[in-house]
């Protein structure tokens, strides 16, 4: 739990209107190019987070000539969140009919972890990506961390403002750079100790998926090791001001990722990379298990893509084992099923021009495609 036992949605895309039985274990979904499968994830990441990972702009999940796209799922713990959009910019997100007012509400209640083409920038992105795969994990076995985030981000957000400012005296900024360094010294505690407890996890994920990478991660807070916050953001006021923003604090912290001693970036193939992605997100929800006695989705849009047929099998056992409600999609339905052959919990969806068909996995289907 949670799990998604049905689904419904109308006006997303190019989805035709569909009511949808999922296996709580894997859902395989397989369609030709634009035929509606990474729609159909998007669907589920939007109870989830009520935002697509796709745009930041609101338009184009609407299917176009619609007024409103809907979506509602109902779990196994009887929870029922649903998800609605309208043309003329109203967005609801409900649990249980209950209007939610944040989005952390949502992602407490049903986490997803998303992988596609996207998630290979936690390797090759800047450190904000990192920085919210770290998040993401810390907010969800520790209760506490969004206040102190929050807090730091906005004493960080008036710190800056007054920075801007000319005429201002350095005695009008130390009541922030109080504020902020109170709250960034909560926010390092919990990343620190989130890192901690990831790492025996993700070595295990490491030593079945790429063994031979020598990868290795490290938590930088975001300042010098050696000072405290308050000091350094003292010395480096004038600068600061010159500038206008705060040049030292949790928002700027990293997780360096390296393999045998270099940037992972610079040294892993693509599907090395695809793997590590893997491992991290796997063992981020082994961890959230482990502290909440919970599970998370897994949304795996084009799984095949990058990684030959012994790291498909790896990839979709090491997830079975983990019991976690998996949704993947690919264009052949053959590298899907011979990865998962031995499979049990598993259902089947074909997308066609926007159409979802539920297939009854057949001796036929395996013997003939697979
Ligand atoms: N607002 C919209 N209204 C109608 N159709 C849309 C809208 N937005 C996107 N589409 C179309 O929906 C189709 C499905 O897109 P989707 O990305 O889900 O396909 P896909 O099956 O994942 O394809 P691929 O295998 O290429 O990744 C595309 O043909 C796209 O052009
Ligand atoms: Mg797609």
């Amino acid at each position: 739990m949670p799990k998604i036992i049905t689904l419904k949605l109308s006006g997303l895309r190019n989805l035709d209107s569909a009511k949808l039985e999922f296996s709580p274990g894997f859902n395989l979904i397989y369609g030709e190019n634009g035929s509606g499968k990474t729609s159909l994830l998007e669907a589920v990441y939007l109870l989830g987070r009520a935002k697509s990972f796709r745009s930041s702009s609101r338009a184009p999940l609407i299917q176009l000539g619609l007024d409103e796209c809907v979506i509602h799922a109902d779990l196994d713990d009887k929870t029922g969140i649903g998800f609605s959009r309208s043309t003329d910019g109203e967005q609801h997100a409900k649990i249980n009919a209950n209007k939610i007012k944040n989005q952390a509400e949502l992602a407490a209640r049903l986490p997803i972890q998303l992988l596609n083409s996207d998630t290979f920038k936690i390797i090759e992105g800047g450190p904000g990506v990192r920085r919210s795969f770290l998040d993401w994990g810390v907010f969800h076995v520790e209760h506490q961390f969004i206040q102190s985030w929050q807090q730091m981000q906005r004493a960080l957000s008036n710190r800056n403002s007054l920075l801007k400012e000319k005429n201002i005296s350095p005695d009008q900024i130390a009541p922030w750079t109080l504020e902020f360094c109170r709250h960034a010294e909560e926010v390092h505690v919990f990343r620190q100790a989130y890192v901690e407890s990831l790492l025996p996890v993700l070595q295990q994920a490491l030593n079945l998926l790429l063994p031979e990478a020598g990868i290795d991660l490290v938590y930088e807070k975001g300042w010098d090791e050696e000072s405290a916050l308050g000091k350094v953001l003292e010395e480096r006021l004038d600068q600061d001001r010159r500038y206008g923003h705060t040049s030292y604090g949790p928002h700027r912290a990293d997780l360096k990722i390296s393999s045998r001693g270099s940037p992972a970036a610079e040294l892993l193939s693509r599907g090395q990379e695809k793997l590590l992605v893997l491992a991290l997100k796997l063992s981020q929800a082994e961890l959230y298990t482990e502290e909440t006695g919970r599970k998370c989705l897994f949304l795996i849009d084009d799984l095949p893509a990058e990684l030959d047929a012994s790291n498909r099998a790896k990839i979709l056992s090491l997830l079975e084992q983990s019991g976690e409600q998996v949704f993947v999609t690919g264009i052949e339905l053959n590298q899907l099923l011979k990865a998962l052959k031995n499979c049990k919990e598993m259902r089947l969806f074909h997308v066609k021009h926007g159409k979802i068909t539920p297939e009854n996995i057949t001796a036929d289907i395996a013997s003939d495609k697979g």
